[in-house]
């Protein structure tokens, strides 16, 4: 495929396009499969165990959620198809931070909206395509850290016949904008503001020094010529959603990472390249310009990547840390909790169809304000299997389990999950935990490989359990109760708190669940955080043509959920071409701080190019928001 071809491609199609799989299943079996469950359910195509598996509570409470609204305090939005955003009446939203904004002085006016930022100020500005972020505060200062997914090459390099980097500077430029971007701001009583020149600003890029810790740091699989010891990778790239732990450190995971390598020449095409989709050209011809991305000369650099980072936001000296025990996949996100007993609880997605999720658990307890040594590399990382009947268990994935070394467990963890019988999942996004109860909920975005072609590792994607339908294009929130009331244990129970859906077009399963209707319907749930009354915040990633299936769902959105009734709620419209992902708020919880990622037409300037960005959201009467 030419360099332009593989640009345009979604990060999933560029992953079908690294490893064309046949519908291995049998696409007869699966017909026949969906003919007789119609036979049996009457019409309900395909909907496996989804009418079991939605919660009681959302099923007796489908009078109340078929009523637009009930139990928020604002008067839901209606869908948007234009290049701008809607809040809810009440509500006021502004620009906070644009690509390109500078960090410091000397990045002033770096960005033009003719050729974008100039290398040499690539690094001193607010990165592109903003994503996960976290708020933190050091007295009485605020401190955000915001994640910048990947870059645009079309829109980053507008010189450059096809938008790929034709040159080392170029390569470097796009790179730098990518990463964490960290930065201050402060309350000036309209939104809040950037501090330019903070001593807490920073970026942290592809370039940026790191350590590595846990059982995999130093093993053979992450050594090279730059880093013989393999303790000291540089750089953490595709970062997408993020984590805040309990000690007040940053989390950026590190998601579609397989996309920056490529080959000049030679290599050896292994089973752990094959399942992480790693091979032949990258996406962005790093490899050309930067021997580091390129598996000629460096086959084991793509192992020092998709991994959970830990990054301190409040001092702008610290090295992040690449925490192996935590496994390397695309990571989402990284939702810490505890156990019981005072251990340490992440829960993770990995989002590619039929990849796996995941929880890892600490063998030490933390205690406020207590030695958080070994609590992120010393552990058991678990890999989950949903049962039909509502039951399912985290498998623990170690040498005994799976029969691999327990470097090559944490650092080909999809081959690990695979061997134990991991369930396969509708691309697992975010993972939020309720503050108010001991359950976690996953955004399922969707997956149209569903019952239709096995995993990259090849393993069957049957439509059962907590991914229930075929083709799934609108996607699902699966939800999880540990057993005991403890997020330490290995066994849960679990329902469906919301199957995305159209109740205009379709009158089975694709029509979605009780709790949506033709007023709050929405597709592709991706970013998810609950405020502290216990709301869960829903972002969308999905198709936001307003047309075929999709019609009557308009722009991405933001919505907020009713984890108690079911009742879900539009809260926020995004530009045409946007998605809405990353949400934290301010230390009073009074301002909601919001991603508008790869946008459309020209927002926000209304001239020139679209530019990604975060926003500030706050109600007139500055009444709480969070
Ligand atoms: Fe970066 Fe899975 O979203
Ligand atoms: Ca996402
Ligand atoms: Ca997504």
């Amino acid at each position: 495929m030419k360099d332009q071809d593989i640009i345009d491609l979604s990060w999933d199609e560029f992953d079908e396009l690294r490893d064309p799989r046949p519908a291995a299943n049998g696409f007869d079996a699966v017909v026949e499969r969906a003919i007789s469950r119609r036979g049996f359910l009457g019409g309900a195509l395909a909907f496996g165990s989804g009418a079991l598996a939605m919660g009681a509570g959302l099923m007796s409470s489908t009078a109340a959620a078929r009523a637009e609204g009930m139990g928020f305090n604002f008067k839901p939005v209606d869908i948007a198809t234009d290049h701008d955003i809607h809040v809810p009446e009440g509500y006021q939203w502004k620009t906070l931070v644009r690509w390109g904004d500078a960090l410091f002085s000397e990045a002033q006016g770096a960005y033009s909206p003719e050729t974008g930022v100039p290398v040499e100020m690539s690094d001193k500005v607010f990165g592109e395509n903003t994503d996960g972020m976290e708020t933190f505060v050091d007295g009485d200062k605020t401190v955000l850290a915001i994640n910048s997914e990947y870059v645009n090459p079309k829109i980053n390099l507008p010189a450059t016949s096809e938008g790929m980097p034709q040159n080392a500077d170029e390569v470097m430029m796009l790179k730098n904008m990518q990463g964490v971007t960290v930065v201050e701001v402060a309350d000036n009583g309209d939104g809040y503001e950037v501090v330019v020149d903070s001593p807490y600003n920073r970026r942290i890029t592809h370039e940026t020094q790191m350590t590595m810790d846990g059982p995999a740091a130093g093993s053979d699989l992450v050594k090279t010529k730059a880093d013989p010891a393999g303790l000291n990778p540089k750089g953490t790239m595709n970062n997408c959603g993020s984590g805040k732990t309990l000690w007040g450190t940053y989390l950026t995971c590190e998601e579609n990472f397989n996309g920056y390598f490529g080959a000049t020449g030679d290599y050896e095409v292994t089973e752990g390249l094959k399942r992480y989709g790693i091979g032949g050209e990258g996406r962005y011809a790093y490899e050309k310009f930067d021997p580091r991305y390129d598996l000629t000369q460096e086959p084991n650099e793509p192992n020092r990547h998709g991994w959970v980072t830990e990054i301190n936001p409040l001092d702008p000296t610290s090295t992040p840390v690449k925490h192996t025990a935590l496994g390397r996949f695309k990571h989402e996100n990284a939702e810490m909790v505890q156990a019981n007993d005072g251990r340490v609880v992440v829960y993770m997605g990995d989002d590619e169809r039929g990849e796996f999720m995941y929880k890892y658990v600490s063998n030490g307890t933390y205690i406020e304000g207590g030695s958080t040594e070994g609590l992120l590399s010393d552990g058991t990382l678990y890999v989950a299997k949903f049962n039909d009947d509502l039951t399912g268990e985290w498998l623990a994935l170690t040498p005994e389990t799976t029969g691999m070394p327990i470097e090559d467990i944490l650092v080909f963890a999809r081959i690990a999950g695979s061997k134990v019988g991991a369930t396969t999942m509708d691309r697992p996004e975010w993972i939020a935990a309720n503050p108010l109860k001991v359950e976690a909920y996953c955004a399922l975005t969707n997956n149209k490989n569903r019952g239709v072609k096995p995993n990259a590792g090849g393993d069957e994607t049957p439509a059962t359990g907590p991914n229930p339908r075929e083709t799934n294009n609108y996607g699902q929130i699966v939800r999880w109760k540990p057993a005991g009331e403890d997020h330490g244990a290995t066994e849960f129970t679990w329902d469906l708190y919301v199957m995305a859906g159209n109740p205009t077009v379709y009158d089975n399963a694709y029509a979605g669940s009780e709790n949506v209707n033709a007023g709050n319907m929405f597709n592709s749930p991706d970013g998810m955080a609950f405020s502290s009354d216990g709301y869960l915040w829903i972002q969308t990633d999905g198709d936001d043509s307003n047309e075929g299936e999709f019609e009557g769902q308009g722009n991405n959105q933001m919505l907020v959920g009713n984890t108690e009734t079911g009742e879900i709620a539009r809260f926020l419209t995004a530009p045409n071409g946007a998605e809405v992902t990353g949400l934290t708020w301010s230390p009073d919880k009074k301002v909601a701080f919001v991603g508008i990622q790869h946008p459309g037409g020209s927002w926000p300037d209304g001239n020139g190019k679209p530019r990604s960005s975060v926003i500030a959201v706050w109600r007139e009467d500055g009444a709480l928001i969070g």
